[in-house]
């Protein structure tokens, strides 16, 4: 869909076996090796005791159905037979157990480090991967590979170790007709293999669609809002449809491959038992045979396509799951384009483990210096951007849409870095100190502010997590976002809903505000969202602006330019370039593109007041 139209995925190999891969998945799911091998060991023994039951039918028949025996030798046989299935039993209870928890734990364990890679991705990473791939990786991808690990695993254990050793009672009790049953057993292998990696493809196929439909989905959802303002319902319908389609073909495909599969292979098994019966039942009436080893053998025949199955179905499914492994290793792989340097690190700790009695304090001094940027290759944002910046400054940047203003930002926050050109801070280069100590000194009210699920308070806390609840409400109240709050159903504790989507954009902006705010930062940035937000939040912001910009080192993106009045420079960004830059006066005596800008908005502002004012009074 959409988002993904821009994101090629590469392809994934699933031809060839890869150990490598597999050794790595493994090694990803350290803490569950021991219940692993524990699984293994359970599954070698059941396999074993399935595989003697027949033999202790074998020596029931042949031995106290026809022979005189004494009694005493009958009850020990009981007991045998007893013990060994209370003792099947616990161990297969034991399997399961395994299994689960194998399967669990193995979830935890990748889930975990997809979780704390996600955090330290850079922001490109979220640029360029839709939510949805990330969303399958974390779930489908994760849960298809754990099964494979708990109860594939077990499977094929179970049908290695139980064909080994009815293969061995068999050649021990009568090799010749153990080569009867074992002459099919090619034949039982081609076919096992076949179907099940026929059915295994189909069945990638249909996962395939279905976390399409799941994308689809989650952009019929997150953007319905938006189709119905565009109308585009009956078109999105349209490629659902296809979609939906698609999945119905090739489930229908399994279907009828696991129809043609089952009776083939009961088939085979029947053929070998009537061989058997056929030549064993003369042996058996002329008496070189006993009744119950023909009975022992054709019960192995018929079964002995289980074990085969299971074998074939792991190696069939690890050829398919090689591409969800191969996926969530691509994830952990992902590496942050942006990063300290080991020296950095070194010195100031990571983002997670910060050294901070290490952190020197921010004085605010920045200096664009020759910086160029780009996205993507062969589309310059930035060419040659310089700019000297003094603590406690105010810059405006103003512009068309697209002209590189949050680009500039968010190359000071260090979200993405310069392709050329170096960015100093108090002199520093801003890579010689780390991310961690640009962050804690940052508050940046991002163009789009996102708020997590939870209350007002909870959100606000998030910019300082220390910070007390009388700390919270001075923020908010520094902001003018304590009166509408104080409002709200529950005030602080008012939950905001996912992404904030409880509250309006303006109200959103000034929460973000006060988040931004409570760390008391040196650096303080603002991208201003365009959407129209009402006149009496616009003046609230407005106004916190003002109160917040004290002593502070602040970049403001304004697309109300009466917010910029008062900054101490304004750029005018066009195309990645500064094309003009003073002050409010200097900029509005050059006659000049700000001032066609501020003049059209002016005028256009009074306009509306004019016209408000004409219309209450006409009320
Ligand atoms: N993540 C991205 N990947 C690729 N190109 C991008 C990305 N973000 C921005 N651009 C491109 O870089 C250019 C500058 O974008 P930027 O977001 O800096 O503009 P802006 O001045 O902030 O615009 P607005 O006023 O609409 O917020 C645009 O041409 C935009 O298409
Ligand atoms: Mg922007």
């Amino acid at each position: 869909m959409m988002s993904a139209s821009s994101f090629q995925e590469k392809e994934f190999n699933t031809k060839s076996f890869d150990g490598n891969l597999w050794k790595r998945i493994y090694n990803l799911a350290q803490p569950e090796h021991k219940d692993l091998k524990m699984l293994l060991l359970v599954n070698l023994a059941v396999g074993i005791m399935d595989a003697l039951f027949p033999y202790l039918e074998k020596i029931g028949l042949d031995y106290f159905a026809v022979a005189e025996y004494r009694q005493n030798e009958l009850t020990a046989y009981i007991l045998v037979c007893a013990a060994g299935i209370a003792m099947t039993a616990f161990m297969v209870y034991q399997v399961f157990r395994l299994a689960g928890k194998v399967e669990m734990g193995f979830s935890f364990d990748v889930r975990e480090k997809a979780f704390a890679h996600l955090q330290i991705l850079s922001f490109s990473y979220y640029d360029t991967t839709p939510i949805g791939w990330l969303m399958a990786r974390v779930t489908s991808d994760i849960a298809r590979v754990a099964e494979i690990f708990g109860w594939s695993l077990m499977d094929f254990a179970y049908g290695f170790f139980n064909m080994l050793a009815v293969t061995i009672i068999m050649l021990i009790v009568n090799w010749k007709l153990a080569m009867l049953v074992l002459v099919f057993t090619p034949l039982l292998a081609f076919l096992c293999v076949f179907f099940q990696t026929k059915m295994l493809h189909n069945y990638r196929d249909v996962r395939r669609i279905n976390s399409r439909i799941t994308s689809s989905f989650n952009e019929c959802i997150s953007g319905a809002k938006t189709t119905k303002t565009l109308g585009i319902e009956e078109h999105n319908f349209h490629d659902f449809r296809d979609e939906t389609r698609e999945i119905r073909h090739a489930s229908i495909r399994a279907a009828v491959l696991s129809s043609v599969f089952m009776p083939l292979i009961l088939l085979i098994g029947a053929l070998t038992s009537a061989l058997l019966l056929n030549y064993g039942g003369r042996n058996v009436l002329s008496g070189i045979l006993k009744f119950g080893t023909l009975m022992m053998f054709t019960q192995y025949a018929i079964q002995f396509y289980e074990p085969l199955k299971a074998i074939a179905g792991l190696i069939a499914e690890m050829q398919m799951a090689q591409a969800n492994a191969e996926r969530i290793l691509s994830l952990l792989d992902a590496q942050p384009t942006v990063t300290d340097t080991p020296e950095v690190i070194e010195k100031y700790g990571t983002e997670i483990d910060p050294k901070i009695e290490n952190y020197e304090e921010m004085i605010g001094n920045i200096i664009f210096d020759h910086v160029r940027f780009h996205y993507i290759e062969g589309e310059p944002v930035l060419k040659d951007f310089n700019l000297s910046v003094q603590q406690g400054q105010t810059i405006a940047l103003v512009g068309e849409t697209g002209s590189g203003k949050s680009t500039i930002v968010n190359l000071l926050c260090r979200f993405y870095e310069p392709v050329s050109g170096e960015i100093r801070i108090d002199g520093h280069r801003s890579q010689d100190r780390s991310i961690g100590w640009l962050h804690s000194n940052l508050g940046y009210v991002m163009q789009s502010p996102h708020l997590f699920s939870g209350t007002v308070k909870d959100n606000v806390r998030y910019g300082r997590l220390d910070a007390t609840d009388e700390e919270i409400v001075e923020a908010c109240k520094l902001v003018n976002a304590h009166s509408f709050i104080t409002k709200l159903e529950k005030g602080y504790d008012s939950e905001v809903g996912e992404g904030g989507g409880l509250l309006s954009t303006g109200q959103k902006q000034l929460i973000s505000f006060a988040r931004a705010i409570i760390a008391d930062p040196r650096l303080f940035v603002l991208d201003e969202a365009t959407s129209s937000i009402d006149t009496e939040s616009e003046k609230l912001i407005q106004d916190a602006i003002q109160k917040v910009l004290k002593g502070r080192t602040s970049f403001i993106i304004a697309h109300r330019l009466s917010t910029i009045v008062n900054s101490d420079l304004i750029l005018v960004v066009r195309h990645g370039e500064v094309i003009e830059q003073g002050t409010h006066r200097e900029l509005m005596k050059q006659h000049g593109y700000y001032y066609r800008l501020y003049t059209n908005q002016f005028i256009r502002q009074r306009q509306d007041e004019v016209m408000n004012q004409s219309a209450l009074e006409n009320a």
